[in-house]
């Protein structure tokens, strides 16, 4: 059965998944890059990239199991893009280039209705204006039977969380301190919703955790 998954999210000691002040200039807001360095150097991420060599061991472990078995994601348009409000226009395509790593339908849920832009390599980006509960049936729908992956931002992710929507939820927790940004766990209450740690394992770039009911 195709589940929903959070993977490879990370969030600072302090709980932000992303700091303040989102720009162009910032995309993980101020600071927030730092929250990905346990991802960045893997061997997984480097292949993503079409690159070779990177990391391997635990947090490259994690990082694949990451993307393993996914046949859709399903993204904020904050994580999307710096805009907010109206598309001026269609040309922004995401942080990602041409040839997007997703290689899948990835659906953004957004309130402006845009027309759906495929890229190379087999992403297709998707705008659904009609909630969280259409962008998971369409993306279930396009997943074939392989699983969904909530990419974020922290707004998408704790949105499926209140539903009681998400299976499994991986967050790899940085060792800095942001003070302000978007708190994940703000407002969620993780032990009502029937969560708990099935696994922690620490490196020293993260500590990892992984969420299931
Ligand atoms: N730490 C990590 O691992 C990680 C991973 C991914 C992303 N991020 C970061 O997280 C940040 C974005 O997170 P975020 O919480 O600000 O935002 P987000 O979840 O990416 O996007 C929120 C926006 O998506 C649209 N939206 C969300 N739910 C909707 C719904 N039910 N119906 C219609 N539209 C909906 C709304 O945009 P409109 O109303 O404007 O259309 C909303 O303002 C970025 O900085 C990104 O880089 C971090």
């Amino acid at each position: 059965m195709t589940k929903l998954r959070v993977h490879a999210f990370s969030i600072s000691l302090d709980g932000y998944g992303a700091g303040s002040k989102q720009s162009l200039e910032n995309p993980l807001g101020v600071g927030g890059e730092q929250l990905h360095e346990w991802f960045v150097p893997t061997s997984t991420f480097q292949q993503m990239l079409g690159k070779q060599g990177g990391t391997t061991g635990i947090d490259d472990d994690f990082a694949a199991r990451a993307i393993a078995n996914l046949g859709a994601w399903i993204l904020g348009r904050n994580m999307f893009g710096p805009i907010r409000g109206e598309w001026p226009d269609d040309a922004w395509k995401g942080w990602w280039g041409d040839n997007p790593p997703y290689h899948t339908d990835v659906f953004v849920l957004t309130h402006h209705p845009r027309v759906a832009i495929r890229m190379e390599g087999g992403t297709t980006f998707h705008f659904v204006t009609e909630g969280i509960h259409a962008a998971l049936e369409r993306a279930r729908a396009a997943a074939k039977g392989r699983d969904v992956r909530v990419g974020g931002g922290v707004s998408t992710i704790q949105q499926y969380l209140r539903a009681g929507l998400v299976d499994e939820m991986h967050v790899a927790i940085a060792p800095i301190l942001l003070g302000s940004g978007e708190h994940l766990f703000n407002g969620v209450d993780m032990a009502k919703l029937g969560y708990r740690c099935v696994e922690h394992v620490p490196t020293h770039l993260a500590t990892h955790i992984v969420l299931k009911k």
